[in-house]
């Protein structure tokens, strides 16, 4: 069954410079890498990539968190891998969401912690089912960003839209 997920590298990882140990442990996987970008996170998309979670006590300090506000560094390494499997992989190398029970050659039992506040400073996020997969690459991603066609797209024509483009 070829899957798609996405995978966010969160800022803890990025400011403990995990990133190369943390893509070559995904590596594993054969999955091919369709889409990736570095990217500030909004406050809008913050609060979407978490909005099953707005009653639990932890969420201002979630949204604060993938904000890259509680490390100082704002952005997160946005993927989206896909093959095979690819849900159930990534879920499997990432290991458990709670870092203190997750498995210690997962990717959060090897690198995750939890801040005194309580909340989980795990260090990857990886899409939980089909379902989220597709809501969250449709929040971080636009179609013309993936190498491949995941989803049915529909061609619109933007009148007077202004964009930026290199200085000549
Ligand atoms: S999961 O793994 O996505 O299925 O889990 P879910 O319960 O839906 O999402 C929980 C996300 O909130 C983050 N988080 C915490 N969860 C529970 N307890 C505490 N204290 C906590 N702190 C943070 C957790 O890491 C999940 O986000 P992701 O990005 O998936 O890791």
């Amino acid at each position: 069954m070829i899957q798609q997920t996405l995978v966010l590298i969160k800022p803890d990882g990025l400011v403990r410079s995990l990133t190369g140990n943390i893509l070559t442990r995904l590596s594993e996987t054969k999955l091919e890498i369709v889409a990736a970008k570095i990217t500030r996170v909004s406050k809008e998309v913050a609060e979407a990539q978490y909005r099953q979670l707005r009653d639990k006590p932890f969420y201002p300090e979630l949204i604060q968190y993938l904000q890259g506000e509680l490390h100082d560094r704002r952005k997160v390494l946005a993927m989206i891998y896909w093959g095979q499997h690819a849900i159930t992989k990534l879920r499997s190398l990432a290991g458990s969401t709670n870092p203190e029970e997750a498995d210690p050659v997962s990717i959060r039992g090897s690198y995750g912690r939890i801040r005194t506040s309580g909340l989980f400073e795990n260090v990857i996020h990886a899409s939980s089912s089909e379902a989220e997969a597709e809501r969250e690459i449709k929040l971080w991603f636009q179609p013309d960003e993936i190498i491949v066609d995941l989803y049915p797209t529909q061609e619109v024509t933007l009148k007077e839209v202004k964009v930026r483009q290199w200085a000549p």
